[in-house]
């Protein structure tokens, strides 16, 4: 499938995961949306529906895999307006587990949430580096979160995430300032959703008041507004769901 001139392009990688899908479902009520939902599941009616606007692409995340899911697409004139990179791992039910004391730490595990939430989102952004400096205006937006903000920790703990959080923040502003000059129409977001209801946040929402519970449609629908409206200025933003700024 190829899209019209008039129709809005939205990649979202990470799509089978409660906020992926989510944001996802929120793109496609759009007005000539065309949605490339990427994820390492096979194609699945849990991602988006049936919907006509709808292109499911499997993508096992591997550098090669990356750049030749990123070259099918530009070849099928599917150049991103938006893009989300909505995958990330802060535990996996065995191995993978966040850390309350240092002596918890685990090399593999570590390893693991890095490659996750650091090294992934980055090789999406090197095989999008040259294809963008043909975009008028695209957005790109990362999950990241508030507990990678280094400011910001008052509790400590969380070893592995909370520094590749920082990590992907990080690799987040130097993409913006080399961007700023190579792909003069993009603007990179990290977007903290708050505590979601998904899969990732379940063993941790006992202590989370419902009222700060978000459901992932709540929080779609923050992120696209955010992404609808922000201005491309060559900055990385690090921004809540309620486009609130959070400090570095
Ligand atoms: N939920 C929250 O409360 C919360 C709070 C702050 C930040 N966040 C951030 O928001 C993002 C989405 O979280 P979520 O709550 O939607 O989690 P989720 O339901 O667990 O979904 C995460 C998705 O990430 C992808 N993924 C899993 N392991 C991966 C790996 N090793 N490498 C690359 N991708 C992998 C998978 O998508 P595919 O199989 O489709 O690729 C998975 O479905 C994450 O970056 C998370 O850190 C979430």
């Amino acid at each position: 499938m190829t899209a019209a001139k008039s129709d809005i392009c939205i990649w979202v990688v990470g799509a089978s995961g409660g906020i992926g899908a989510a944001v996802v479902s929120r793109w496609l009520k759009e007005p000539r949306a065309r949605v490339v939902a990427i994820s390492s599941q096979t194609a699945t009616t849990a991602i988006g529906g049936q919907s006509p606007g709808l292109i499911q692409v499997e993508c096992d995340y591997s550098e090669q895999a990356i750049e030749r899911t990123v070259s099918e697409l530009l070849d099928k004139e599917l150049l991103p307006d938006y893009v989300v990179l909505a995958g990330g791992l802060l535990h996996d039910g065995a191995q993978v587990a966040p850390e309350r004391q240092l002596e918890q730490l685990d090399r593999a595990a570590m390893h693991a949430v890095f490659d996750a939430n650091v090294v992934v989102p980055s090789l999406w952004l090197r095989a999008l580096a040259k294809p963008l400096r043909q975009s008028a205006r695209c957005v790109v937006a990362a999950l990241s979160a508030r507990v990678g903000s280094i400011g910001d920790n008052s509790l400590g703990g969380w070893y592995s995430y909370r520094s590749s959080k920082a990590g992907l923040n990080m690799v987040l502003r130097s993409a913006a300032i080399e961007l700023k000059r190579r792909a003069k129409g993009v603007k990179l977001i990290a977007f903290h959703p708050g505590t979601t209801d998904t899969a990732l946040s379940k063993p941790f929402q006992r202590s989370v008041p419902a009222e700060k519970l978000f459901s992932p449609g709540y929080v779609a629908d923050c992120l696209v507004g955010l992404m609808q409206s922000a201005t491309v200025d060559g900055e990385l933003s690090f921004l809540d769901y309620a486009g609130k700024r959070i400090p570095w």
